[in-house]
């Protein structure tokens, strides 16, 4: 094992969490878990069949199991170049060992269909693999000599660290500090979304002020935008200790489940954030994940992901960026904004709408090749007719996507379908067909 396997204990030791953070690069590297029954000496003899193919792990953590309570779960990357190697090796845990092992074969092979998950729960697997954690600040972050606000971004990351679906979001009581920072956002941007913002976002903020405590004097809880969602279009919120990969991001998508962070930007510069933080998420994001037809939109760019190849997940989350961060729709006559990162920004949300950047119509198959800077001002942004048409554009560019099956959602199981035989068609035919059967009648009883 090498320097990359590393035990985060807070910023300088402090007691009280386990976070295995990884410090290599993703690319190059590939993953699995496998499980182990807690026995002495069990993690010995698996780690001696890496051993014996000469097996160099470059990261192990390992954690108790959630569906069964003897066993412990063991993640570990290893460098590509084990590819073969590591076959033999999963071979040999599945036959010798446990039986259970999870390829995440993020960069495996050419043809290999990279591991996605399947069932709401397997999102708990993201939770420790952010690619930059939570409470560790960039030098020029503005947070980064206050001791204080480092510490209070440890709590914000180990709520989400310990967090696991189906639990309530831990309420935060949040510092007089955090409030007043809050309370600047809120009111500057206030005053420009009924000339700004599009109209969905405009019908549904005041229901925020109503039921979510969005005022300016309080930041809302996510517990309780989280439930609110829920009941309007069914996505619910989780969450996150930092940055996810494209791919995780993307995927929570699919199940309508959207990380968020939940700590506030330094309140030094309450008009500045290098990073998504709470005013982003609850002003820019959550009121449109209210409207019907973003929500489906947004879980079609999440669906489109699944098990698609790196390239593609790059192209969608390019998509991601011109749409759900920075995108603009026409409303009639006029272009309101839409996107997040706009609508959680004073200056580029006023930027946005004048004649300097240039405008695109919205098109995935050339959206997804714009490059685009991240902490200036956008040059370009597209344009979407609206969510419905940008929904049906996204999954035409899905079918584009070589995998070899097609996905849907599942909200009663909350999983995800995957369509590669005749009796998961036939059940989606049966349940078209009992739709089909509601909608004829509902419009017989009309005419
Ligand atoms: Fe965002």
């Amino acid at each position: 094992m090498d320097a990359a396997y590393r035990k985060v204990n807070g910023e300088h030791g402090a007691q009280g969490s386990m976070y295995l953070e990884e410090k290599t690069n993703k690319t190059g590297v590939l993953s699995c878990i496998f499980s182990l029954k807690e026995e002495v000496g069990a993690l010995a003899k698996a780690l001696r069949l890496f051993e014996e193919k000469g097996i160099n792990l470059t990261h192990i953590e390992s954690r108790p199991s959630r569906s069964n309570s003897q066993e412990y779960e063991i993640f570990i990357n290893v460098d590509t170049a084990c590819s073969q190697a590591l076959d033999e090796v999963i071979d040999g845990l599945r036959t010798q060992i446990s039986g259970h092992v999870h390829e995440l074969s993020r960069n495996k092979q050419k043809d290999t269909v990279p591991w996605f998950p399947h069932e709401i729960h397997d999102l708990d697997r993201f939770a420790n693999q952010i690619l930059s954690y939570g409470s560790e600040l960039d030098a020029d972050h503005p947070g980064f000599t206050d001791p204080v606000y480092r510490a209070r971004r440890k709590e914000f990351a180990d709520i989400a660290y310990n967090y696991r679906h189906g639990q309530a979001i831990p309420m935060v009581e949040y510092t007089k500090e955090e409030k007043d920072t809050w309370g600047v956002v809120f009111r500057e941007l206030k005053t420009l979304y009924p000339t700004h913002a599009c109209r969905e976002h405009n019908r549904v903020f005041p229901l925020l002020e109503k039921y979510c405590g969005y005022r300016e004097d309080n930041i809302p809880q996510l517990e309780d935008i989280s439930k609110f969602l829920q009941s309007c279009t069914g996505f619910r919120l989780r969450p996150v200790a930092g940055l996810l990969s494209s791919r995780d991001f993307l995927a929570g998508l699919a199940f309508r489940v959207f990380h968020s962070t939940q700590y506030i930007r330094h309140s030094s510069k309450p008009m500045y954030t290098p990073e998504p933080d709470i005013c982003h998420e609850l002003l820019g994001h959550v009121p449109l994940f209210a409207d019907p037809s973003f929500a489906r939109f947004s879980q079609e760019i999440g669906l489109a992901s699944l098990g698609a190849p790196d390239e593609f997940i790059e192209k969608l989350a390019t998509v991601y960026w011109f749409t759900v961060e920075f995108g603009l729709c026409k409303q009639g006559s006029e272009i309101k904004a839409y996107g997040a990162g706009l609508l959680s920004s004073f200056g580029e949300l006023q930027y946005c709408l004048t004649e300097k950047p240039g405008l695109h119509t919205f098109d995935p198959e050339k959206t997804c090749i714009q490059k685009y800077p991240i902490t200036e001002f956008q040059p370009v942004y597209f344009v979407a007719e609206s969510f419905e048409d940008a929904k049906e554009k996204v999954r035409k560019f899905a079918g584009t996507i070589p995998r070899p099956f097609s996905v849907r959602y599942n909200p009663y199981t909350q999983s995800i379908e995957v369509l590669d035989n005749t009796q998961q068609l036939r059940n989606l035919a049966d349940a078209i067909s009992g739709d089909m059967g509601i909608l004829c009648n509902a419009l017989r009883k009309l005419e």
